[in-house]
């Protein structure tokens, strides 16, 4: 069975389960400012499980593109990936377990084929702290359906994964009870972590047994959150009914469902092999990556994988709009290329080729990501100019290092045919490196290994330590950038961001008069030079039509005028007809309307915000042009707009 089978045949099942398709949402999250990339299934859909109203029911599914940037280091073993597709569905307080384990049981064992004597589940222990009641109700469903196949199913306590390790697995069990820090799902992880206000639930997982031997590297006994690779988590069920609140726990106003199964990894037990670089979908990627260094799979296992999924991922991303930069989403492009690149050539791949590599994931993926199709010729040259890039920089990298190698050649010894550091300059010498080694991957883009690499041809060694303490506090400094860059959409609260600001509401405005009601924003991203806007909309807007909204847009700003704020209750807001707004469960409970009213008595915007804007209308400068119209996701349409002078 295929990639692709599977992902049809879990969509369908879902669909004949009275389930509305839904498109997977970008990578880069719209209007989510705590994070840079869309992780998991739900992610996207948190409004709705606070509450909020779905226009498509309350369940549904897709596939969700996930990106895990926290991972790339890890990528090289048989599991870990960058990009991954999350099997999704959901109940918005529509079905719960009673509905949900069968039919997930239901589609792994039927409809993939899995054997369940293979199959293990795990479920939430209880939190007496936390008041919070074991989950007795999802146990007694697994054993429902294994003992109706007459498959054993003895549950074991199993506690925290260090205590399972300990006890290991009794003859006959199949179902296991473990604590907070496995099964229990929020974005935050276990109950203790979760910041209040956010949501989670106790789940219950599944796992495929391999049945490769343990590894006691792992604990003295194997379990199915041991890491030791005979387990692989394929699915996981959360039943999301709590709210963190400043006391404890509160029940959400409705029970929901949110599931996630690992398309690839689900794929991996349907192939009987934990590895799941070898699924039809990547196996593309390594069957071409074979030809083209006339290398064996099998015999470089690490850079073969990581070549496969980084350009894989940068494939996703550029398709997405995310081009490869030196700043947030954009540097993670930039690193899944450059890593490319460097373990391309350990395999002795020709330069140039990433961008056919990319072309067989693109033709291996459009049927269903058909934005990939339509985005092939940006996506390959822009893998390609980085490409480029990368092997100018790496020579002139390689110049500098040479001449940090000289350096410190100077101050070492020859003891027994190896340099070593001269003791005396030891420490100075040593801190030289972790600055020499940052420099290398900031200006020259080599990565950490990579110096460590040439370091050790040289006889050299890298300051990792100091390096990484380097590294952190550069990842603090990006880290706040990014968080204040994201607020509310806006880069930065200066000037021109606020006029652009304005300008925004003004063109959400002409769009609602002028194509009509439907239209609402999903997501904005304002800098000092353009603005970015998505909103609802089912197809392309004609450039006539966009002539009309900048007209209606520059009319608005040449009459000049006033924004004032309305302060009122989010339930006046939402009740009146003439106030635009997205996102309300992002308000609190008192809400501001900013009101754009002309000098000549038209009132040309109300809308839900948080601010700031400008206080006239006479402060935008500059003419409204709009650069650009495409399609952002299914349904959502998005503008480049500048004011120019
Ligand atoms: N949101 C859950 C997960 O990511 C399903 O595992």
């Amino acid at each position: 069975m295929t990639g692709n089978d599977i992902r049809r045949k879990y969509l369908d099942f879902m669909a004949k389960n009275g389930h509305a398709v839904i498109p997977s949402a970008a990578l880069v999250p719209e209007n989510d400012p705590t994070t840079l990339f869309t992780g998991s299934g739900m992610q996207p859909l948190v409004p709705y499980l606070m509450g909020e109203m779905h226009p498509m029911g309350t369940r549904l599914s897709n596939s969700q593109k996930c990106f895990r940037a926290e991972d790339i280091e890890e990528v090289g073993d048989n599991r870990h990936t960058t990009f991954f597709e999350m099997l999704g569905n959901w109940s918005l307080g529509n079905y719960f377990k009673a509905e949900q384990i069968p039919w997930i049981y239901s589609f792994l064992v039927d409809e993939v084929g899995l054997d369940p004597e293979k199959i293990y589940v795990t479920a939430f222990q209880g939190d007496e702290s936390a008041n919070i009641p074991r989950d007795t109700e999802s146990v007694a469903l697994w054993q429902q359906l294994f003992t109706a196949q007459g498959v054993s199913c003895g549950v074991g306590e199993m506690g925290s994964e260090a205590s399972g390790g300990e006890r290991g697995m009794k003859e006959g069990e199949r179902i296991f009870y473990y604590d907070g820090a496995k099964n229990w799902w929020s974005r935050a992880g276990k109950p203790e972590k979760m910041p209040v206000g956010e949501i989670g639930g106790p789940d219950t997982e599944m796992f495929y047994d391999f049945g490769t031997p343990h590894d006691e590297k792992f604990g003295n006994h194997c379990h199915p959150n041991c890491d030791c690779g005979r387990f692989l988590e394929i699915g996981n069920s959360v039943f999301m009914e709590y709210l963190k609140t400043e006391t404890g726990f509160e029940k959400l106003p409705k029970q929901n469902v949110d599931f996630g199964g690992g398309l690839e990894r689900i794929a991996a037990a349907a192939n009987g092999d934990a590895d799941v670089f070898k699924i039809d979908l990547l196996q593309v990627v390594i069957a071409q990556i074979e030809i083209l260094s006339g290398k064996k799979y099998t015999d470089n296992v690490e850079a073969f994988r990581v070549v496969t999924d980084h350009i894989r991922g940068a494939v996703f991303m550029i398709g997405d709009g995310i081009l490869p930069g030196n700043t947030e989403q954009g540097y993670f492009v930039r690193r899944l290329l450059r890593r490319a690149v460097r373990y391309a050539d350990i395999l002795g791949i020709p330069a140039g080729e990433l961008k056919n590599l990319a072309e067989s994931v693109i033709i291996n993926y459009e049927m269903h990501y058909t934005n990939l199709g339509e985005k092939r010729t940006d996506i390959t040259e822009a893998i390609e100019t980085e490409e480029t890039q990368f092997r100018k920089t790496l020579e002139n990298g390689l110049k500098q290092f040479n001449k940090i190698s000289l350096q410190i050649h100077m101050q070492t010894k020859e003891i027994d045919g190896k340099r070593v550091l001269d003791r005396e300059h030891a420490e100075a010498v040593k801190a030289i490196s972790a600055q020499n080694a940052f420099d290398l991957f900031t200006t020259y883009g080599f990565p950490i290994e990579l110096t460590e690499e040439i370091a050790a041809e040289k006889g050299l060694v890298v300051d990792r330590a100091g390096f990484e303490k380097l590294m952190d506090e550069h990842r603090e400094k990006s880290r706040a950038g990014a968080e204040h860059k994201f607020k509310g959409g806006l880069a930065d609260h200066s000037d021109k961001v606020v006029q652009y600001h304005t300008t925004t509401h003004l063109m959400l405005a002409a769009l609602r008069n002028i194509l009509g009601d439907h239209v609402h924003q999903a997501g904005s991203n304002i800098t000092g030079e353009r603005l970015r806007y998505d909103f609802t909309h089912p197809e392309k807007v004609e450039r006539e039509t966009l002539d009309k909204v900048e007209a209606w847009v520059n009319h608005a700003i040449k009459t000049g005028g006033t924004v004032t704020i309305e302060t009122m209750s989010k339930g006046a807001a939402e009740k009146d007809p003439a106030i635009e707004g997205s996102f309300w469960e992002r308000y609190p409970e008192e809400v501001k309307v900013y009101v754009v009213a002309g000098n000549n008595g038209t009132v040309f915007s109300k809308e839900l915000c948080g601010g700031p804007h400008v206080s006239t209308l006479e402060e935008i400068k500059g003419t409204f042009k709009i650069q650009k119209e495409e399609s952002s996701s299914a349904g959502v349409r998005r503008i480049k707009a500048i004011l120019t002078e």
